[in-house]
């Protein structure tokens, strides 16, 4: 789990994310928590200026001019009824009137200021409405006005009419947390999308980097790489493709070289066969003959997989089913025991003379070691398999590997005088690889070995 580059950064990123949210979210709600600043104007003189402010306006000026000083937490109202009844007052509040009294120099007895309930912590308060609203417990005035009512104050004016002034306690309300929450979650859920974008950008050309790293490793032709993402990933990129440019010449050098050895070495070999016809000795004669005649095979075998000369054909559209029913005909009269499963066609797109190499090496190497071969396609929506069944005794588990390799035979194999170069498995194994595929051998529950031919479609 979360063991790819782009799992563990997209992790980190919301780590340092969330911590960040957290702590911007915590000074916040310690820091700027208007419970300080209510219950500080509670105590000072604040709320008085302000009904001082407030009847000053009601007498030299309009009703309209008190409205515009209403804030969401403050507001003012001219009434024909007292806002409140002013029999029940705390002796608290009752020290307050006086205080606001004696701002109008005692000429207003009527007015009086009411504290309707203590100041709360503000994210309790909040934890609280939100507990309440979950369960349903809201009390409906509440919900219609998620406002409480903290403290009010009143004066009677010189009409008879009522100026009031009602401060709301906003700490029941959760609007600061709709308006930091909200935010951070609507940025968290951008910003999210935003990181899988581009770390996805970033990591993405390293994926296929280490895959096709992967498909050149095992063998498998691939082509270079298209270099994108951050200027790092483009250097390794391009030093990739220049190496695997490298590793191709190279190769391709080499295997030139080994074909011109192999193929010099044969002309020594034809006047050695011309010297041999002058021995006397009809069973010296023979024995060298036959030795020379095994290293012509050697070199012929040679020159053709260092050379691979099938690899210059050019990719082609053709039918897989012909091209094995038409492979299984010639096997046929060859006297071969070699039986096709045809069904319907299969359009394939890569090298088919390559190909029906591969095939028959392997149909050859199940009738050499297995007797007779059954051939069958398994095909799904993104794999062709074809099957190449024998009944011989199949391969350890332990050789499998070995044996793909160029020269390399079992021992029973190496025993047999019709033995081969041990180069079919390598040479089927290469072009099915440069074709994106792969070979697998499976025993067969019973007898015989299965050996399947998976091709990417
Ligand atoms: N179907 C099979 N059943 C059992 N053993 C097998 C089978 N196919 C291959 N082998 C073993 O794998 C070895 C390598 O096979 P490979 O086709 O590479 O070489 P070869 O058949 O010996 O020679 P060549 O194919 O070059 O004429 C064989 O010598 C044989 O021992
Ligand atoms: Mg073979």
């Amino acid at each position: 789990m979360l063991k790819k580059l782009s799992s563990q950064m997209i992790l980190l990123v919301l780590v340092a994310l969330f911590s960040t949210q957290l702590l911007i979210f915590t000074i916040f709600v310690f820091e700027t928590d208007e419970n300080d600043i209510v219950s500080k104007n509670l105590q000072g003189e604040h709320f008085q200026l302000k009904m001082k402010a407030a009847l000053n306006i009601i007498e030299h000026s309009s009703e309209q001019h008190l409205y515009a000083m209403n804030t969401y937490r403050v507001e003012f109202s001219v009434g024909n009824k007292p806002l409140y009844d002013v029999t029940h007052m705390s002796a608290t509040d009752k020290v307050r009137s006086i205080q606001l009294q004696q701002q109008f120099n005692d000429q207003q007895p009527s007015a009086t200021m009411r504290q309707f309930k203590p100041i709360e912590n503000r994210l309790y308060a909040a934890m609280v409405y939100l507990k309440d609203q979950l369960s349903g417990t809201l009390t409906a005035e509440l919900k219609n006005d998620p406002r409480n009512i903290l403290m009010q104050s009143q004066i009677r004016l010189s009409d008879g009419k009522w100026l009031g002034m009602t401060v709301f306690d906003l700490h029941n309300f959760p609007i600061w947390i709709r308006s930091t929450v909200k935010p951070m979650a609507i940025f968290t859920f951008i910003f999210i999308i935003f990181a899988v974008f581009v770390v996805k950008r970033l990591t993405s050309p390293l994926a296929e980097l280490a895959d096709n790293a992967h498909k050149f490793g095992k063998g498998h032709a691939i082509a270079p790489l298209e270099p994108r993402g951050p200027e790092d990933m483009q250097n390794a990129i391009v030093a990739f493709n220049t190496m695997h440019k490298r590793l191709l010449s190279v190769n391709d050098h080499r295997a030139r070289a080994l074909a011109a050895i192999s193929h010099d070495i044969r002309t020594p070999l034809t006047s050695m066969r011309l010297n041999a016809e002058y021995i006397t000795d009809a069973d010296v004669q023979h024995n060298i003959l036959e030795k020379i005649e095994e290293m012509e095979q050697i070199c012929e075998a040679t020159v053709t997989f260092a050379l691979k000369d099938s690899w210059s054909e050019k990719n082609k559209h053709f039918d897989l089913t012909s091209l094995i029913e038409s492979l299984c005909c010639d096997l046929n009269a060859q006297e071969l025991d070699v039986s096709f499963d045809a069904q319907h066609k299969i359009p394939f797109q890569g090298r088919p003379i390559a190909l029906k190499r591969a095939i028959s090496n392997l149909i050859k190497n199940g009738v050499d070691y297995g007797h007779r071969v059954n051939v069958f396609i398994v095909q799904s929506t993104s794999t062709l398999e074809i099957h190449i069944e024998d009944e011989g005794n199949g391969i350890p588990d332990s050789e499998k590997e070995r044996l793909f390799e160029p020269f390399e035979r079992s021992e029973q194999s190496r025993n047999r005088s019709s033995g081969g170069m041990g180069l079919g498995m390598a040479i089927a194994r290469s072009v099915v690889r440069s074709h994106g595929g792969e070979i697998e051998l499976n025993n067969r529950p019973i007898k015989g070995l299965d050996a399947v031919i998976i091709l990417p479609l």
